[in-house]
């Protein structure tokens, strides 16, 4: 059963002026397959910082992340790369987005790099495309969508390789209401096929579905909702 975990973690950032930022106390976080887990907290807390260091883009100043047991400090890069690659989708808060590449060549970059043929993207690419509505702007570059456009382009990017987990970054900031929902749906149906969701979001409709919500101020993260306490108390670890 895949698992990450994260296991006392802590970030300070050095400031330009020579002072330290600290961001992240003691962290403490399991994300079991199937599960959805939200992160909600105020504007400059830490919730991308950590997203970031789950995903083995920043170091933690102290503590460490797992990955079915397997400390992601200790790979080397190209084993690093190669867990981002087959494990994680990472839907970046701004998108990260190839300019001068088309929605199609954006999205299939995982893909190629895990050495799929161009018609087995192109199949993958297609359906995630349409499930996300944005199949009619895959020829388009990143300049020519409108933001909630580009924000499923990043999702379908992310979710290509069909990873254990998917990390978001604010997935509904910039979609309406019935693209929203699309999403939702989308997801939903990947958990139950095993996917693991990390969500930063404030959004209700994701809070309603999560397993937990955490909110992360002060440098701490704090429970406040938990589904998983079976009949007698006890709470999955
Ligand atoms: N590389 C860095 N060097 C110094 N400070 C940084 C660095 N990256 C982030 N910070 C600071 O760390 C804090 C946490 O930033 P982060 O982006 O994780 O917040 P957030 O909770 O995602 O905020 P938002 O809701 O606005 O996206 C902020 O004060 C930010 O300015
Ligand atoms: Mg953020």
């Amino acid at each position: 059963m895949n698992r990450l975990d994260v296991k006392d973690v802590e970030k300070t950032f050095h400031e330009p002026d020579g002072s330290k930022l600290q961001i992240l106390l003691h962290i403490i976080l399991t994300i079991h397959e199937k599960e959805l887990i939200i992160i909600k907290g105020p504007s400059g807390s830490g919730k991308t910082t950590l997203l970031n260091i789950l995903v083995g883009l920043i170091r933690p100043t102290a503590g460490s992340v797992y990955f079915n047991g397997i400390d992601i400090s200790q790979l080397n890069l190209k084993q690093l790369a190669t867990y981002r690659l087959n494990h994680i989708g990472y839907l970046f808060q701004h998108w990260n987005l190839f300019p001068f590449l088309n929605a199609r060549e954006n999205i299939e970059i995982p893909a190629r790099l895990q050495g799929l043929t161009q018609s087995s993207r192109n199949k993958k690419v297609e359906e995630l495309a349409a499930s996300l509505g944005i199949y009619n702007r895959l020829n388009n570059r990143p300049d020519e969508m409108s933001g909630g456009q580009k924000q499923r382009v990043a999702l379908a990017r992310a979710l290509i390789n069909d990873p254990s987990f998917l990390l978001a970054d604010e997935p509904t900031s910039n979609v309406d209401a019935q693209t929203r929902t699309n999403i939702v749906d989308i997801l939903q149906e990947k958990r139950e096929s095993g996917l693991g969701l990390l969500i930063a979001t404030h959004d209700p409709f994701f809070e309603e579905l999560a397993d937990k919500v955490y909110i992360l101020e002060n440098s701490t993260l704090t429970i406040i909702k938990n589904n998983t306490i079976n009949i007698t108390g006890e709470i999955r670890s």
